[in-house]
């Protein structure tokens, strides 16, 4: 393989630490809080976590290293979508595991979860390490998307690990693979197993946080790398004037990567889908509100602007919701053989005329032909619309240009623009990982080997107060259970760590929302740049704007 320059000068960086790790292995000593509970439902956590739950937090020190000395067999599984950084947690563990003993060993099973099940593996040795150091991607062992979660598959998974002898798994995933972890920790437990399990909090998203977990790995570098190609665009814009472009950045149903690159970028106006929740806001109104900004832009001089579209946004909207639950319905078991056969367009939305209530039909009737359309073309293997394929960039492209034409006619907006779309989201998966995520990710990877080490089992590796320097993080361990509660999902109750969503209340957003009206009329863009890993640490370190204000910086 052919190296570029960077790639070469990144394999020399360095990853820091929290200060409390510096001194060696040998001075890593542990210090344990007072005894967690689960943040609701605390009885039913505690009667389906018997052996896991109520476990202390666990902060490091400086101090003689008490764990016992015991040959370590680890397993680490990179689980689900890719985030930069994955690298750097696997390094961290494998450099941890080995300056403590150079016979442990560091299984790295292919393919996501599931390479423990089909016992697909790799044994890491110095040389195949040193080839990922602090670049992006997974592709060191692959991802994949399979649940561990029934009791055959852990039943399997206690085989593939007596046959390896293994110590330990580390999962490094995102809210539903943690909640895995904790349910496989407690069946290893319980089985008497002796294998520990320990969860690693990633997810571009940045829908994995709590009072633990100030942000999931990967959020940093993603979110810097939409906002550098955001405020290329604006510049873009701001130059050429003539065009709006509408940007949908990836993060599924939360808003959190629109709203840091808001933030970063001051574009024109960003959508939050938590708040168009809150507001009951219907497909209308969010491009009336759209057109506002275009019309009084326009009307000034400025045709030219940036929208920004959170992946999850139509989800949130109340009408649409009920619009896709109602398709969903009426192309169920036979039916959708049915609208198949039918031979042209006209016939199929006759079809459709036919079987949805005048509410919806109303809604249907607003979309651009092209989205009607994928939302009976684009189906998940249960038959459902799948809502995160729906272009919502062309949705409200489309939308808004038609109550512009509106406008016009009423002789209220006097501009002209062009209307341009992007979807930003798998450009920022593999990105090599910021400075930022380089560091927490090899922390919390070396991390959670001192958790192994020291026998725990069922905890998250944490480090936090991440928006000082690395020098001050502080590294620990928490109980997954501390996280959970009690969520309905696929009609059963099962404990999950909480999903976070944007909250309207939490100082990203009132930042955001006591800024947005300005920065709709006004031009007062921001331009991020590309990711520096190089140069003052006040350009190369400094972390997302969400975990900045959410600090109090
Ligand atoms: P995770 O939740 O597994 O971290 O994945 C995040 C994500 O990148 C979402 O933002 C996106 O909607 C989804 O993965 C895309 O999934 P896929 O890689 O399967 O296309």
């Amino acid at each position: 393989m052919k190296l570029s320059p960077l790639q070469i000068a990144r394999y020399e960086y360095a990853p820091k630490l929290p200060g409390m790790l510096r001194n060696g292995i040998a001075d890593i000593c542990v210090k344990e809080g007072a005894a967690t509970q689960s943040v609701a439902d605390q009885d039913k956590i505690a009667a389906l976590f018997p052996n896991t739950y109520g476990k202390p937090e666990i902060t490091f020190e400086k101090g003689a290293n008490t764990s016992e000395q015991k040959k370590q067999v680890v397993g680490v599984i990179l689980s689900g979508g890719q985030a930069p950084g994955g690298h750097n947690v696997v390094s961290g563990l494998y450099d941890a595991l080995k300056a403590t003993n150079k016979d442990n060993v560091l299984i790295g099973f292919k393919g996501g979860p599931s390479g423990l099940i089909e016992d697909d593996y790799i044994i890491i040795e110095d040389e195949f390490m040193d080839q990922y150091r602090n670049t992006g991607g997974f592709d060191i062992i692959g991802s994949g998307r399979t649940k561990l979660e029934t009791e055959e598959q852990f039943a399997i998974a206690t085989e593939v690990c007596k046959k390896h002898g293994v110590t330990a798994i580390v999962i490094i995933g995102g809210d539903d693979s943690n909640t895995n972890a904790a349910v496989l920790a407690e069946y290893m437990a319980a089985h008497k197993t002796g294998v520990q399990v320990i969860g690693c909090p990633k997810t571009i998203d940045g829908d994995l946080k709590n009072e633990d977990i100030e942000i999931s790995f990967g959020f940093d570098t993603a979110t810097k790398t939409y906002s550098e190609l955001i405020g290329n665009i604006e510049r873009d814009c701001n130059s050429s004037k003539k065009y709006w472009h509408f940007v949908k950045v990836m993060g599924r149903s939360a808003s959190h990567v629109a709203l840091e690159c808001a933030l970063e970028t001051q574009a024109n106006i960003c959508l939050i889908g938590e708040e168009v929740a809150a507001k009951k806001q219907s497909l209308s109104e969010i491009a009336d509100y759209i057109a506002d900004a275009v019309e009084t832009r326009g009307n000034a001089g400025m045709n030219f602007g940036v929208a920004i579209i959170p992946e999850g946004i139509v989800e949130f909207v109340p009408e649409f919701s009920k619009l896709i639950a109602e398709i969903n319905e009426l192309l169920a078991g036979e039916k959708t053989e049915e609208f198949n056969a039918l031979p042209s367009w006209d016939a199929k939305y006759a079809f459709i005329e036919a079987g949805l209530t005048a509410e919806s039909m109303a809604v249907f009737a607003i979309l651009p032909q092209g989205i009607q359309q994928q939302l009976f073309l684009e189906r998940d293997p249960h038959g459902n619309v799948q809502v995160s394929l729906i272009e919502s960039e062309k949705l409200f492209a489309e939308l808004v240009k038609a109550k512009l034409a509106e406008r016009k006619a009423a002789g209220t907006y006097k501009g002209k623009c062009g209307f341009l779309t992007h979807f930003f989201g798998y450009e920022g998966r593999c990105a090599f990982p910021s400075n930022f995520d380089a560091d927490y990710c090899y922390s919390l990877g070396y991390n959670a080997f001192m958790l192994i080490q020291y026998g725990y089992t069922g905890y998250l590796s944490k480090v936090s107060n991440l928006s000082a320097p690395a020098e001050e993080w502080v590294a620990g361990g928490m109980p997954i259970t501390k996280m959970m509660n009690i969520e309905r999902r696929n009609g059963k109750d099962k404990p999950v760590i909480r999903k976070a969503l944007v909250e309207l209340d939490g100082a990203p957003f009132k930042f955001f929302d006591a800024n947005r009206a300005t920065w709709a009329v006004e031009t007062c863009f921001t331009y991020p740049g590309a990711i520096q890993y190089y140069g003052p640490s006040s350009v190369c370190d400094i972390t997302t704007r969400t975990l900045a204000l959410e600090q109090g910086k």
